[in-house]
C-alpha cells in the first residue's frame, strides 16, 4: 500500500426527511444565500419546497435556475454576475452532479478576479486559488458522489470542451441525503446513476494489486451492492430503504476513501469525458461504451485484477485466468446490457467519422499522452479504445 493523506471536510447528514433541517448547517450570519438548481425538477416533485420551508425568513434567497445537464461555463459566469450583485455569503446547490459542479466552480470563480475565471479550469489553478465561497448540498440524484468530494467538471460551449478541476475549497461544508429523493427519478438517470458509481469503483480498483486488502474489500462490498440492489431500485425507486443503500454506494464510490494508497486509473473518465462533449451522450453511457474496450486494449496491465474482480464480484471461477480475466469483461458488459444501456458510439451517434482524430489530437494538445495507473494509455492505446467503441 502507497503512503496517503485522507481529509474530507464534508458533513453528511444522511436519511430521510432531513431536508426539513437543512437551515441548520447554513451558518448562522450568512443573510444571502444563492440557491442554485437545474431545469425544474425540484419545483416538481416538491424537494424546492421543502428546502425554502426549511430557510430561515431572516435570509434572503436568491434563485439562480437553469444549470443545465454537463454544466456550461457560460451559464455559470450568469450566476457568478448574479452572485456578485447580490453580494451573496453562502451557496446551496439543490441537484445532482452538474449543479453541484455548476456550483464548485462558481464558488472559486466568485472572488477570482486576476483573469477569465475559464483559466482556473484551463491553467489548472483549482488548487491554487486561495478564496471561495462556502457551500452546501441538497443531493437529488446519487451517481457522481460530487456531494462528498473536491472534484467537477465544466463544459464550455464555446470550445466544446468538458474539463475537469477541483481543489480544497471546493468540498462542500455539508450535503444532504434524503432517499426520498430518488422516487422521482426516470429510469435513464437511475441507470446513469449505478453505471456511473459502478466504473467510479472499477477505476480505482481495476489497475494492480497493491498490497491493499482493504481498498480492494471496501470496492468489491461497493461493486456487490450496487449489482444486488440496481434491479430492485430501478423496479422501486420510491423504496427509500433501497435508495439510501443506493445513495450510499455512490457517495462511498467517490469519497476518496477507495482509492487511499492504491493506484487508479482515470482514464475511461477522461475519453468518455470527449464523447460527452461531442456528442452530448450521458456521463454514465459513455463509461459503459469505453470502460470494457479499455479492459480489452489494456488487458495485459490489468489481467490480475480482473480474475479477482470476476471471482469475487461475479462467481467467475472457471478456466484459465486469461478466459476468467476475458469472461469477467463480458460479463461487465451484460451488467450495463442488462439495464438498458448500449455500450457503442454508433447506437447514440452516425456523426463519429473524425471521433478518433478528435480526441487523439486534443489529449495531444493537452500533453495526455500517458493515462492510467501506469501511465501507459498511449495516444495509439487511446486511438485503438475509440475505434473499437465505434
Ligand atoms: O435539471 P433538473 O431539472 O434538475 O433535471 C435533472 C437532469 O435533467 C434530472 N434530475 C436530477 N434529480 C432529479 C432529476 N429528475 C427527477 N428527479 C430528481 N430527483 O436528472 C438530469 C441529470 O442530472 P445531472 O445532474 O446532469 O446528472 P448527474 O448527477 O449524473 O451528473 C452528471 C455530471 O456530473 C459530472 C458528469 O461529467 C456530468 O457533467 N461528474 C462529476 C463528478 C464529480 N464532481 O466528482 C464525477 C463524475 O465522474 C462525473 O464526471
Ligand atoms: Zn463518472
Amino acid at each position: 500500500m502507497k503512503n496517503f493523506e485522507l481529509w474530507n471536510p464534508t458533513r453528511l447528514v444522511f436519511g430521510e426527511n432531513r431536508i426539513e433541517e437543512v437551515n441548520k448547517h447554513i451558518p448562522a450570519d450568512a443573510k444571502n444565500i444563492l440557491l442554485v438548481y437545474g431545469g425544474g425538477s425540484i419545483k416538481k416533485n416538491g424537494i424546492y419546497d421543502d428546502v425554502k420551508k426549511s430557510l430561515l425568513v431572516d435570509r434572503n434567497v436568491v434563485d439562480f435556475s437553469g444549470i443545465e445537464p454537463n454544466p456550461r461555463y457560460e451559464t455559470i459566469m450568469k450566476a457568478r454576475e448574479l452572485a456578485i450583485k447580490e453580494n451573496i455569503d453562502f451557496i446551496l446547490a439543490v441537484g445532482g452532479g452538474s449543479v453541484i459542479d455548476a456550483t464548485k466552480f462558481l464558488c472559486v470563480a466568485i472572488p477570482f478576479t486576476e483573469s477569465d475565471p475559464w483559466d482556473i479550469i484551463k491553467k489548472g489553478l483549482g488548487k491554487k486559488v486561495k478564496e471561495a465561497v462556502p457551500f452546501g448540498t441538497v443531493l437529488t440524484l446519487p451517481a457522481t458522489g460530487s456531494e462528498m468530494n473536491s472534484g467537477s467538471v465544466v463544459t464550455r460551449e464555446e470550445t466544446k470542451e468538458k474539463l475537469p478541476f477541483g481543489g480544497p475549497l471546493c468540498f462542500p461544508k455539508f450535503s444532504v441525503l434524503d432517499p426520498r429523493v430518488v422516487a422521482s427519478l426516470p429510469e435513464r438517470q437511475l441507470v446513469n446513476g449505478i453505471t456511473d458509481a459502478f466504473t467510479h469503483v472499477l477505476e480505482q480498483y481495476l489497475t494492480y494489486p497493491a498490497q491493499a486488502p482493504l481498498q480492494d474489500r471496501f470496492a468489491e462490498g461497493i461493486l456487490q451492492t450496487l449489482v444486488e440492489i440496481a434491479p430492485q431500485v430501478i423496479a422501486n425507486p420510491g423504496d427509500s430503504t433501497l435508495a439510501g443503500n443506493f445513495m450510499w454506494c455512490c457517495t462511498m464510490a467517490l469519497n476518496g476513501l477507495i482509492q487511499q494508497g492504491v493506484p487508479t486509473d482515470w482514464a475511461t473518465h477522461m475519453i468518455g469525458h470527449e464523447l460527452t462533449a461531442l456528442y452530448e451522450i450521458d456521463h454514465a453511457r459513455t463509461l459503459a461504451i469505453i470502460g470494457p474496450n479499455l479492459y480489452r486494449v489494456m488487458f495485459n496491465n490489468k489481467k490480475d485484477k480482473l480474475v479477482q474482480y470476476g471471482e469475487r464480484v461475479w462467481s467467475i471461477t472457471e478456466g484459465s485466468e486469461e478466459d476468467r480475466a476475458q469472461a469477467t469483461i463480458e460479463r461487465t458488459v451484460e451488467f450495463f446490457h442488462s439495464m438498458g444501456i448500449k455500450t457503442r458510439i454508433s447506437d447514440y451517434t452516425e456523426d463519429h467519422a473524425e471521433v478518433v482524430k478528435t480526441i487523439t489530437s486534443r489529449f495531444e494538445e493537452r500533453k495526455w499522452v500517458g493515462l492510467g495507473e501506469r501511465g501507459d494509455i498511449t495516444l495509439e492505446k487511446v486511438q485503438e479504445i475509440v475505434e473499437m467503441s465505434i
